[in-house]
């Protein structure tokens, strides 16, 4: 069932699954396949917290990281890397990155307040059709109409070896460090009270652990092109 006239022609397309699931570049490539517009929730949660680290604003201080979360202009931008995100107008896309932002991330994220604002710009985007959105809880809290659902994950160890391969170079730290981080940022995403990271009841689950990132994109953008047939 299409809520607007005239959107029959897109869907919105929600690809949720753990860190490291490869979820960011298959959906970026899904979109560019699609002509969709990709939409990286993950960066949004970490703009906040790293705007929260600036101010020095803690997980605990409630009014201020409430008020903080408000106040921000977060963008998103399509860029050759895949997504610039800016906040109040300034480029943060590899400061997002950053280790102390990806320790502290899931703890920002659990926060009602923030998830509630950010979980508000993401309905909104999503309101034309056409996006395809990546995240935790897109399918089952944000978009829970969402045409076609995804659920795309991998094992830990796979994950590790993925994040490892990106950004050893980078940053100093050993696959087993990473290995631990991953599992314990699974462990906070699927364990907090609001929006935990849970897979829908009517998504579809691709386990990438022994596909490429080609086999999953192939699949996820004939899944798409099902569902639009049928929204016809
Ligand atoms: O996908 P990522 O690693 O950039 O996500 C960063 C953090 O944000 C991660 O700990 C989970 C959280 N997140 C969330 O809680 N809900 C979303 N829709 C997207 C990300």
């Amino acid at each position: 069932m299409i809520d607007h006239e005239g959107d029959s022609d897109r869907i919105n397309i929600a690809i949720d699954g753990p860190a490291g699931a490869g979820k960011s570049t298959v959906a970026r490539k899904v979109a560019e396949q699609l002509g969709y517009v990709y939409i990286d929730t993950g960066a949004m949660y970490r703009a906040v917290t790293l705007s929260a680290q600036r101010a020095g604003v803690t997980v605990e201080q409630l009014p201020k990281l409430a008020q903080l979360a408000r106040s921000l202009i977060i963008e998103l931008e399509p860029s050759e890397q895949g997504q610039s995100i800016f906040i109040n107008g300034e480029n943060v896309t590899s400061l997002i990155r950053s280790r102390e932002v990806t320790l502290q991330v899931s703890h920002f994220a659990a926060n009602e307040t923030v998830r509630e604002v950010l979980g508000t710009m993401q309905r909104n985007l999503a309101e034309r059709k056409g996006v395809v959105m990546d995240g935790r809880d897109i399918g089952s809290h944000v978009l829970p109409n969402a045409e076609l659902k995804i659920f795309l994950t991998a094992s830990v160890q796979e994950r590790a070896l993925r994040r490892f391969r990106e950004i050893a170079d980078s940053q100093a730290i050993t696959l087993e460090q990473l290995e631990k981080e991953i599992a314990d940022r699974d462990y906070l995403d699927e364990q907090r009270d609001i929006s935990p990271l849970i897979c829908a009841s009517d998504a579809v689950v691709l386990d990438s652990t022994s596909m490429t990132i080609d086999e999953v994109i192939e699949a996820i953008v004939k899944l798409s092109r099902t569902k639009l047939a049928e929204a016809k």
